[in-house]
């Protein structure tokens, strides 16, 4: 719980910290680039301020020089801000737009010798409210050195409102998509880290043959996944033949010692001993031997993929002829459909059907059913019992080898526990299935074949050469 806690503070903490920062870096962008344009807007604006100025210069020098000077300057044209005045040699106002008249001189400052005009902020300049760009141009007249003072609105750093709201709302905009964006995307990948981790802590506590889900997207992850799956193939791999060795070994050793034990008591009494039943006590052991050596080549040889020999077989004729070659303990009943042709290594499909049969035979009350069918693409062999059944929980476990359920050890029916395995492995080398199904009674046992269609048109029954129905 706590660590389930710690994990999800731990995902949401890197999503945070990975949202947090890409947020960052994008804000931070788009705050540079925005401060450069706003910076370009403010030189414009200012540009364009100065050439309001020089306008207003342009208006007034003209009627200086030709002695027009009205005492009350016009506004401008366009409505726009602009406040004017002329100071004569003497110092004194003697023209001014409508808002300075009657106001003193508005600039402090004159332009140093060498200039025509300077400009500087004043805040506020004389007789105006707020700051403003004062431009001050020198004028020469007869009787000495005029001014003519322009005063503009102040242009701030940014140029203007608009110009800032705009570049306010774009930097929170981009900044709040990049963010939300690296979010979802960082979640996804949460999500899918998640999923795997929770899935191995599964396979830690459960076992092996689990495998970690592998997302569509998110190829780096789908790696990951890929990865994990391929090492837990291989640890399966690894484990199962440890399991394997260690139950052979098993296997081998418990007839070994029943066999030495009987011999051993034999020979220290030797005039006591029944012979021929010892001899006979360790034949058995000796056939229970050669049964599993026997059962571990024939899954050596599946293991490494030996070669099949496949020929197109009729599966009703087969099995047909394989449950007519001997008796059994209990009822055969059969439904062997005809023409149902498997392109199959009839020994092989032989050795399977004969462990099922065996199975059943074992676990049997009075009746065996063996059927054969096609089923679309498919043909299927069943052979059902009406014993116990196996339990829905151990119909997987019972293919594993060396897997002997309780009734059977404790019936000490001599199986090795190998048959179902190696019956599986046949019914993957033919590209088929073998599983335990429901049944209403007892264990159903379905094979499920790959149907052959193509077989030589001059020999259409081949299978059923050496075969014959019962
Ligand atoms: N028809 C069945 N009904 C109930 N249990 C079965 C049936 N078939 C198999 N089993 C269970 O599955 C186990 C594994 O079967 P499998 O054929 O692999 O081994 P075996 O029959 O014990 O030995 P072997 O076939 O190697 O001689 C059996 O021991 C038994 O417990
Ligand atoms: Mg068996």
């Amino acid at each position: 719980m706590f660590g389930g806690q710690m994990l999800n503070w731990s995902r949401a903490s890197v999503r945070a910290r990975r949202t947090l920062a890409t947020g960052a870096v994008a804000a931070l962008v788009c705050i540079t680039i925005s401060v450069l344009c706003l910076i370009l807007v403010g030189s414009r604006e200012t540009d364009m301020a100065q050439d309001r100025a020089t306008a207003g210069w342009d208006r007034v020098e003209p009627l200086i020089k030709m002695g027009r000077l009205p005492a009350v300057l016009p506004d401008r044209k366009d409505g726009g801000f602009q406040a004017i005045q002329v100071v004569d040699a003497r110092g004194r106002v003697v023209a001014a737009t409508r808002q300075l008249v009657g106001k003193p001189p508005m600039a402090v400052f004159r332009p140093v010798s060498a200039d025509v005009r300077e400009a500087r902020m004043l805040c506020p300049p004389a007789g105006l409210k707020g700051c403003m760009t004062v431009v001050s141009y020198r004028v020469h007249q007869p009787d000495g050195i005029w001014m003519i003072d322009v005063a503009v609105p102040r242009v701030p750093w940014y140029g203007n409102s608009t110009a800032l709201l705009l570049a306010i709302g774009a930097t929170v905009l981009i900044t709040t998509m990049v963010a939300a964006g690296t979010y979802r995307v960082v979640s996804k990948a949460m999500g899918s880290v998640h999923a795997i981790r929770t899935e191995l802590a599964k396979i830690a506590s459960t076992g092996l043959d689990r495998r970690v889900p592998v997302p569509s997207e998110d190829e780096e992850i789908k790696l990951l996944a890929e990865t994990a799956n391929d090492t837990l193939d291989r640890l399966e791999g690894a484990y199962q033949l440890r399991r394997f060795a260690s139950d052979a070994s098993h296997d081998l050793r418990c007839p070994i010692t029943a066999m030495r034990a009987e011999l051993e008591e034999a020979l220290m009494y030797p005039e006591d001993t029944d012979w021929p039943k010892t001899a006979e006590m360790v034949l058995t052991g000796v056939d229970r031997l050669q049964a599993i050596v026997t059962d571990l080549m024939t899954l050596a040889q599946l293991d490494a993929g030996a070669p099949l020999d496949r020929r197109p077989t009729d599966l009703g004729r087969l099995v047909g002829a394989e449950l007519a070659c001997r008796t059994y303990r209990v009822e055969i009943v059969e439904d062997l459909g005809r023409n149902v042709f498997v392109d199959c290594d009839r020994l092989g499909i032989t050795r399977l059907l004969t462990n099922l049969v065996h199975n059943a035979e074992r676990h049997a009350a009075s009746q065996i059913t063996v059927i054969v069918r096609a089923d679309g693409p498919m043909a299927i062999l069943e052979v059902i019992d009406d014993g116990a059944g196996i339990a829905p929980e151990h119909r997987e476990m019972v293919f594993d080898r060396f897997t002997r359920l309780k009734a059977s050890r404790d019936r000490d029916s001599g199986g090795t526990g190998l048959g179902l395995a190696i019956a599986r492995e046949i019914a993957q080398a033919h590209e088929g299935t073998l599983t335990i199904k429901d049944s209403e009674r007892g264990a159903r046992f379905v094979l499920c074949l790959p149907v052959c269609r193509s077989f030589p048109a001059a020999d259409p029954y081949c299978p059923a050469g050496s075969l014959t129905g019962p």
